[in-house]
C-alpha cells in the first residue's frame, strides 16, 4: 500500500476539522497503465494545491531524473510512490489520496491497470460512489474498460464518469470523442448505467480538468473537477434500515451490559423496539453511549455501545435490527465471487467466510455460471481462475444475518479465506438467501448412531487410506477388513476404482473432479459410520485440504487417517495396471505423481512405510493402531 505523498496526517486532521461542512466523494479511478491515470490524478492534487512545498522539491528533482515530460514536472511521479513500481512504470495495490476543492472534499482511490490486478480493483470499488474510468482517445474502448465498468457496476458503484484522455493527441477532435462516447454509453446501458458523462480532456495539459479546453469549444458539458463536484454522494444511509453488527459485547462491571460496534446503516433512537439475530430476541434501547457522552439518537458510521431494556443474549457477530425492518438470515446463498487467488476455487472445498466479524466454515456448493466480463456472456465452468467472477451458490456452517448487497454493501459483502494459508482469496456479494435451506429440516429419527453400533458392539469409524496409486492402499485395506471381518466387525470398504464405476463414474481426474470425489466419498462414509459400521476408504485423496474436511465431517476420534507411504519411484516400476507408463508417454493426462500434485498428509494417525513392511505386517500394524485406540470394542 502506498503511503499518501501528499497528506501527512496531522495536516489531513486539521484540513478535514476545517473542512467539516463539505461533504465527501469517494471515487475510483480506472484504466491501462498508459492510460494517463496516474497523471490525471497528479494533476488534481496538484491543481487542488494539496501538494506540499517539500515534496514539490522532491518531485521536481525526480522529474528531472526519471520523468518522461523533460523539464515539466511529471505529475505521475507523484504516485507512483515506490521506486520499484517507478522502475516498472506500473502502478499496483490500492491507494487513498485525500484532495479538496472549495465545493467539497475527496478521497480518490488510485487502482491498478493491469489485467490482473482486477482484485485490487474490486478493493478500490466498494467503498466508492463514483468512478473515473480513463480510456486513451488513440485506443477507444478496450477489453479492460468494459472489465472495470463491470466490476464498478457490480461493486454498487453508482456513478460513471468516462475521462477520454489525451485528446491534444488526437487534434481535439470532436468526432473522435463522439464516436467513443457513444460506443461506450451503448455498453453502459447494458450493465445499468442509463446515465453515463463523458468528458474529452487532457491530463498533460489539464484542459477539461479543472479548467475549460481552449481547444475544445465545441464541448459544452462540465470540467471533470466540475462533475465530481456536483453528482451525488449517497447521503441516504440515514434513512435506511438500522442495522447494527456487535462488534463485542462490553461488560465492565455486573450492573452494566452494553454491545458496541459501528453503526452500519440507519438511524436508532433510545426506545426503539429492536430484534436481535439470528436469537429473534426482542427489546428496547435503555440507551445511546459513546465514550464520552450519552445520546438520544445515533446514526450510520458512529461507534456506540448500546443497552437493552431486557437481558437477552447477544453476542459478538450477532446483529440489532429495528423489530419491524430486520435483517435476513440464512446458512445457504447465491453470491458473486471476485476470485483472487492463483489456485483456482474448487466447488466442494472448504473456505473460511468472513463477513464482518462473523467467521465462519463455507463451501460452493455450485458455480452457476461464469462472467466473461468483455462480452458479459455466461459460460458453464467447474472451477474459478484467477480475477474471474463467477455467480455461486454457497453453503455456511451457520446461519448469518445479511442484507443483499444491493440494499447494503457492508452487510452483503464477505471475504473467502483460504483455510490452510489464512489468505484472502476471493471477495463476494450476497444476491440473495436461499429458501431452500430453511424448509429443509433435519429429520429426527430415534434409532440413532449409538444405538445401530451397539448391536454390533463396535465402535463406528473410517479408516482413511490415503497414497499415490500403486501404493498399495486398496491390498493393505483388504487384509485389514478380512481380519476386522473374522474377529466379528461389520465393515465396508470404499475403494477408488470401484466407487468410480458407480456412484462417481461422471468424475475424472482434474482437480476439480477430484475434490468432488472426495466430497462424496467422506459423505457417504459418514452415513456408514451413522449406520453403525468400520468403513475403509481406499482413494489417492491427494489434497490435504479435502482429507481436512473428511475428517472434520465425522466426530472427534472417528476418522483415522492413515498414510500408505511408498515413494513414487517404487509405485512406477511396480505399475501394476500400467498407467504409470501410459502418463510418461502423455496418454493419461493429471496422473497423481507425474503430472498432478500429491500433498504428503502433515498430521496423519499412522503411516506404513511399505518399503520396510511387508503389505501382512503392515495390515498388523493398523490392527495394532486400532487396539490402542481402541476401536474394537471387545
Ligand atoms: S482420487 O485422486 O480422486 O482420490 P481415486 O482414488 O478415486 O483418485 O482413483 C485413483 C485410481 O484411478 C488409480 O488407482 C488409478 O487406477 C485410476 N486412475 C486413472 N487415471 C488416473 C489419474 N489421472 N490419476 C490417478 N489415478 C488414475
Amino acid at each position: 500500500m502506498h503511503e499518501p505523498l501528499n497528506t501527512p496526517e496531522i495536516s489531513l486532521d486539521a484540513y478535514v476539522a476545517e473542512q467539516e461542512n463539505k461533504d465527501l466523494l469517494r471515487f475510483i479511478t480506472c484504466g491501462s497503465v498508459d492510460d494517463g491515470k496516474s497523471t490525471l490524478i497528479g494533476r488534481l492534487l496538484f491543481d487542488s494545491k494539496m501538494i506540499f512545498e517539500d515534496q514539490l522539491a522532491t518531485l521536481q528533482s525526480d522529474s528531472r531524473k526519471m520523468g518522461t515530460t523533460g523539464d515539466n514536472m511529471d505529475l505521475a511521479l507523484l504516485l507512483d510512490g515506490l521506486e520499484a513500481e517507478r522502475e516498472q512504470g506500473i502502478t499496483i495495490d490500492v491507494a487513498y489520496r485525500f484532495f479538496a476543492t472549495d465545493k467539497r472534499r475527496f478521497i480518490v482511490a488510485d487502482t491498478p491497470g493491469h489485467e490482473q490486478y482486477t482484485r485490487n480493483m474490486a478493493t478500490g470499488a466498494s467503498t466508492a460512489d463514483a468512478a473515473v474510468i480513463l480510456v486513451d482517445a488513440r485506443k477507444g474502448i478496450l477489453d479492460q474498460t468494459r472489465r472495470h465498468s463491470y466490476i464498478c457496476s457490480l461493486l454498487g458503484v453508482r456513478h460513471i464518469i468516462l475521462a477520454v484522455n489525451k485528446m491534444d493527441l488526437v487534434n481535439y477532435d470532436k468526432a473522435t470523442f463522439e464516436a467513443i462516447r457513444d460506443a461506450y454509453e451503448a455498453f453502459a446501458r447494458i450493465i445499468g448505467y442509463d446515465e453515463v458523462s463523458c468528458i474529452p480532456l487532457s491530463a498533460l495539459t489539464g484542459e477539461n480538468v479543472m479548467s475549460s479546453a481552449v481547444h475544445m469549444d465545441w464541448f459544452t458539458g462540465p470540467t471533470l473537477q466540475a462533475e465530481l463536484e456536483t453528482i451525488s454522494v449517497d447521503d441516504r444511509h440515514n434513512e435506511r434500515p438500522f442495522r447494527f453488527p456487535v462488534q463485542w459485547v462490553n461488560r465492565p462491571n455486573l450492573d452494566f451490559r452494553g454491545f458496541s460496534g459501528t453503526i452500519a446503516d440507519g438511524t436508532v433512537h433510545v426506545g426503539d423496539e429492536i430484534v436481535a439475530l439470528p436469537s429473534a430476541r426482542t427489546s428496547r434501547i435503555k440507551s445511546i453511549v459513546t465514550f464520552d457522552e450519552t445520546l438520544e439518537e445515533a446514526r450510520s458510521g458512529q461507534a456506540v455501545t448500546l443497552t437493552l431494556e431486557d437481558e437477552i443474549d447477544i453476542s459478538r457477530g450477532d446483529m440489532i435490527c429495528h423489530r419491524e425492518n430486520r435483517a435476513g438470515l440464512s446458512d445457504q446463498f447465491e453470491v458473486k465471487i471476485v476470485w483472487m487467488a492463483d489456485e483456482p476455487l474448487m466447488p466442494g472445498r472448504a473456505y473460511l467466510f468472513k463477513s464482518g466479524v462473523n467467521t465462519t466454515a463455507m463451501v460452493v456448493t455450485r458455480i452457476k455460471h461464469v462472467v466473461n466480463v468483455n462480452t458479459l456472456e455466461h459460460m458453464a465452468t467447474k472451477r474459478l481462475d484467477l480475477n474471474e467472477i463467477g455467480v455461486c451458490t454457497i453453503s455456511l456452517d451457520r446461519r448469518i444475518p445479511f442484507d443483499p448487497y444491493k440494499e447494503n454493501r457492508q452487510t452483503g459483502s464477505f471475504i473467502i479465506i483460504d483455510k490452510m494459508t489464512n489468505n484472502t482469496v476471493g471477495a463476494g456479494m450476497i444476491d440473495f438467501g436461499l429458501r431452500r435451506a430453511s424448509n429443509i429440516h433435519w429429520q429426527a429419527v430415534d434409532v440413532n448412531k449409538t444405538a445401530r453400533a451397539a448391536i454390533k458392539v463396535q465402535k463406528p469409524s473410517v479408516l482413511w487410506f490415503t497414497g499415490l496409486s500403486g501404493s498399495g492402499k486398496s491390498t493393505i485395506a483388504n487384509l485389514v477388513e478380512k481380519q476386522l471381518h473374522a474377529a466379528g466387525r461389520h465393515t465396508y470398504m470404499l475403494d477408488g476404482d470401484n466407487v468410480r464405476h458407480g456412484l462417481n463414474k461422471d468424475l475424472g481426474f482434474t482437480e476439480e473432479d477430484r475434490v468432488e470425489n472426495i466430497r462424496r466419498i467422506a459423505e457417504v462414509a459418514r452415513l456408514m459410520v451413522d449406520a453403525g459400521l468400520i468403513v475403509l476408504v481406499s482413494f489417492i485423496s491427494p489434497f490435504r485440504s479435502e482429507r481436512r474436511m473428511a475428517r472434520n465431517l465425522l466426530e472427534p476420534g472417528e476418522f483415522h487417517e492413515i498414510f500408505v507411504d511408498t515413494p513414487l519411484e517404487v509405485c512406477e516400476s511396480r505399475d501394476a495396471k500400467g498407467l504409470y507408463k501410459k502418463a510418461r508417454e502423455g496418454k493419461i493426462k493429471n496422473f497423481t505423481g507425474i503430472d498432478s500434485p500429491y500433498e504428503k498428509p502433515e498430521d496423519c494417525d499412522l503411516r506404513l512405510e511399505t518399503t520396510k513392511l511387508s503389505s501382512e505386517d503392515c495390515a498388523n500394524a493398523v490392527i495394532d493402531y486400532l487396539l490402542e485406540v481402541q476401536i474394537k470394542t471387545d
